[in-house]
C-alpha cells in the first residue's frame, strides 16, 4: 500500500502521495500541492527538493555509496574506461566488445573539428579563461550543425549530436590551453585512445615527437571516470532545465559548462590548489587556516571540503587520495601541497566545527595535486572536471527528453512592495 503525507494548514487536512525510489529513498509527491491547498513549497537552494526521478547515478551521502547505472565507482574505476563508463551512463547498459568498438569508432570519426572554429578561438586573448572558451567552442557548435538545433529529431540524428560533443569536447578542451600559451593547435590523433589523444593535442609541440606517457593517460582516464556523473549537481541541473525548453543538446552542455565554472562547484578544484599553495606560502601553518575557516566574520573557507550530499565521505576524494599517492610516486613527483592537503583533512577529521558539520574532503580536494603532476595548468582543472562530467551530463539531457519532463519553471514567495501608484518625477 502506497505511503501518504499528511499536512494540515489552519483547519484543512490535505494528503499528498509519497513515492520510493528502487534504493528506498522516499520523496512527497507535491505534485498537486498548489492546486489543492493554493500554497506552495519554497526551499532555496533545493536542499529538500527532488526535481525529477532518475535511472542514471545513485548516491547514499550517509553511507558514501555512488553508482553509475547500479556499477559501483569503486569497480568502475578499477576495472573500466571512461568511455565505456560514458557508454554505460549515456545507453544504460555496459557494452559487448562489438559495440564499445563501434563506439570508439564513432567517436574518432567525429574528432576534427570545422577549420572556421579556428577563427573563433583566434578572437579570444590569450588571457581568457579555458571554461569561458570552452563553453563558447561548445555553442559554436550549433552554427555548425543546425540540425543540432532541434532535440526532437530522430533517434539517430541526436545520437549524431551526441557523438559529435564527446568527439569534439577533448579538441575544443586542448585548443583552449593552446590558446592561453600561444602555441599553434594540435590535430586529433585518432591512432591514440581518449584520453592518449587529448593529452597529444594538449602537450605535443610543432617539430617535437611527443610519447604519451601511460601512466599520465591511465591516471586522467580514472579521474574522468570519476567525474562522470553525480545526479543533481548544479551544473547538471542546469543542462536539464536549460534542456527542458527544447533549448539544444549543444545549448543546455554549454550552459552546464557555465554553471560547472563557479569556485562552489567545479571552479573549487583550482580553488584548493592556489588555497594549498598560499598556506605554503603563508609557512603551512594549517591550524591558522582552519580557524579562519571556522571564523564567520572571515569569507575563507576550506576549499574542496563539505559537499551538499555526503556526510560521510566522498567516495571518489578517497580513490583520487590513493591514486595521488601513486601517480606521484611513479612520475616521481614530489609535491609539498599533498602533505599540506593530508594534513590538513587530518586536523578536520577531528575538529569539532568540521565534524558537527560533516565537512569531510570531496572530490576536488586532491584532484588538482593529480592534474598538477599530470603538467595539466590550475585554470585548466575545471575544463577537466567538464570533460568528465560530459557523459553524465549528455545522459541527464537524454533521459530528460525521453520522459517528455515539462519545462522547468519554479515559483516563488514574493517579499517586495505592495501596489502602489506611480508618482511623478516631481513628487519623489
Ligand atoms: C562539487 O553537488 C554535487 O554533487 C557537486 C559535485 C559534483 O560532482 O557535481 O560533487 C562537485 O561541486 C563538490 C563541492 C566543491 N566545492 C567546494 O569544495 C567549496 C567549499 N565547500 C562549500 O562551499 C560547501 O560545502 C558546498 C558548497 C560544497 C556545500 O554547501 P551547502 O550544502 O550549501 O552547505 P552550507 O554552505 O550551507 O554549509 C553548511 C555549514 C555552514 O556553516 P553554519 O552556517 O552551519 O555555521 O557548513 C559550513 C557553512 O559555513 N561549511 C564550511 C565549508 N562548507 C560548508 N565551512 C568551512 N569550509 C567549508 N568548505
Amino acid at each position: 500500500m502506497a505511503q501518504k503525507a499528511e499536512i494540515k494548514i489552519g483547519e484543512n487536512s490535505y494528503e499528498l502521495p509519497i513515492v520510493e525510489g528502487s534504493e528506498g529513498e522516499q520523496g512527497i509527491d507535491i505534485g498537486k500541492l498548489r492546486g489543492s491547498t493554493g500554497i506552495i513549497t519554497l526551499d532555496p537552494g533545493f536542499k529538500n527538493t527532488g526535481s525529477t526521478k532518475s535511472a542514471i547515478t545513485f548516491l547514499n551521502g550517509e553511507k558514501g555509496i555512488l553508482r553509475y547505472r547500479g556499477y559501483s565507482i569503486e569497480d568502475l574505476a578499477e576495472n573500466s574506461t571512461f568511455i565505456e563508463v560514458a557508454y554505460l551512463l549515456i545507453y544504460g547498459e555496459l557494452p559487448s566488445v562489438d559495440a564499445l568498438n563501434t563506439f570508439k569508432t564513432d567517436i574518432k570519426t567525429h574528432t576534427l573539428v570545422h577549420e572556421d572554429i579556428k577563427k573563433i578561438l583566434e578572437g579570444f586573448p590569450s588571457n581568457a579563461h579555458p571554461m569561458g572558451v570552452l563553453s563558447s567552442l561548445v555553442t559554436a557548435l550549433t552554427a555548425f550543425y543546425p540540425e543540432s538545433l532541434d532535440p526532437n529529431r530522430s533517434g539517430d540524428e541526436v545520437n549524431l549530436s551526441i557523438i559529435r560533443i564527446l568527439a569534439k569536447m577533448p579538441t575544443f578542451a586542448a585548443w583552449a590551453y593552446k590558446n592561453e600559451v600561444g602555441h599553434p593547435v594540435n590535430y586529433p590523433d585518432n591512432r591514440l585512445d581518449y584520453c592518449s589523444n587529448f593529452l597529444k593535442m594538449m602537450f605535443a609541440l610543432p617539430a617535437e615527437e611527443y610519447e604519451v606517457d601511460p601512466v599520465v593517460a591511465n591516471a586522467l582516464d580514472k579521474l574522468l571516470i570519476l567525474h562522470a556523473d553525480h545526479e543533481q549537481n548544479c551544473s547538471t541541473s542546469t543542462v536539464r532545465i536549460v534542456g527542458s525548453s527544447q533549448a539544444s543538446l549543444y545549448a543546455s552542455i554549454s550552459a552546464g559548462i557555465n554553471a560547472l565554472w563557479g569556485p562552489l562547484h567545479g571552479g573549487a578544484n583550482s580553488a584548493v590548489i592556489e588555497m594549498l599553495e598560499n598556506i605554503k606560502k603563508d609557512g603551512g601553518d594549517t591550524k591558522k587556516w582552519m580557524s579562519k575557516a571556522k571564523d564567520k566574520d572571515d569569507p575563507f573557507r576550506l576549499m574542496g571540503f563539505g559537499h551538499r550530499v555526503y556526510k560521510n565521505f566522498d567516495p571518489r576524494a578517497k580513490i583520487i587520495k590513493k591514486a595521488a599517492d601513486d601517480v606521484l610516486d611513479k612520475l616521481g613527483v614530489q609535491d609539498p601541497v599533498l602533505d599540506i592537503a593530508k594534513g590538513l583533512e587530518q586536523e578536520a577529521l577531528s575538529d569539532q566545527y568540521f565534524v558537527d558539520r560533516k565537512l569531510y574532503p570531496n572530490v576536488d580536494f586532491y584532484s588538482g595535486i593529480i592534474y598538477r603532476a599530470l603538467g595539466i595548468p590550475v585554470d585548466m582543472f575545471t575544463v577537466m572536471f567538464a570533460l568528465g562530467r560530459l557523459p553524465g551530463w549528455i545522459a541527464q539531457w537524454k533521459e530528460m527528453r525521453e520522459n517528455n519532463e515539462p519545462i522547468g519553471r519554479p515559483r516563488q514567495i514574493y517579499v517586495g512592495e505592495n501596489a502602489r501608484p506611480y508618482v511623478s518625477p516631481e513628487d519623489r
